[in-house]
């Protein structure tokens, strides 16, 4: 296991689509995916996609912490997943607005409007297929995680800048955030 060097926004493994994985049960995609846990951890980040340690690979993993969950009945803790070629299937149109931060974009948070529900499907390392339904934060942890293998980084998703602080700012000056979109109706 090795910790691997955090790609930032400006790097261009970040902004090109990654490709997908011919074999999931590889050796190689075992070992980049402890290192991507390891870096992960390391890190303090809820997920990480490959393009992340500039490995430009359809693979993510996260977990889902139950202290960050949703009000949602569908929303549900997730202890390490690991997705390999990953596809997501909206469900209605339903959004709701949440803070996220991203290991690429270091030190920044930033309110991203997300679809309220997803269903999830991808292999993982022993080659089964994993399929789920999610909600709340569950559901938005995988699509900015998939986002990823699309080259996209969650302040391309955000509709008012406004919203994108400093951690420490925002520690400092916390933002009551159902406050503000009602003010403003800009998410
Ligand atoms: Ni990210």
């Amino acid at each position: 296991m090795a910790l691997l060097k955090i790609a930032r926004m400006g790097h261009p493994v970040l902004r090109n689509p990654a490709c997908a994985v011919d074999d999931p049960t590889a050796s190689w995609v075992r070992r980049l995916v402890d290192d991507m846990v390891e870096t992960m951890g390391d890190a303090g980040g809820t997920g990480i996609a490959a393009p992340q340690v500039h490995q430009p690979h359809r693979i993510v993993v996260f977990r889902v912490p139950g202290e960050r969950l949703t009000e949602m009945p569908g929303d549900f803790a997730q202890d390490l997943t690991v997705l390999i070629n990953p596809v997501i299937e909206l469900i209605g149109h339903e959004e709701g607005p949440g803070w996220e931060g991203c290991l690429s974009v270091p030190g920044l948070r930033g309110v991203v409007p997300r679809h309220l529900r997803v269903r999830y499907r991808g292999t993982g390392l022993d080659g089964e297929v994993i399929e789920r339904q999610a909600e709340g934060f569950h559901a938005r942890v995988v699509q900015h995680e998939c986002d990823h293998l699309d080259g996209i980084l969650y302040p391309q998703r955000m509709p008012d800048h406004r919203l994108l602080v400093f951690v420490e700012e925002l520690q400092r000056h916390p933002i009551d955030l159902a406050e503000f979109l009602a003010e403003t109706r800009a998410v």
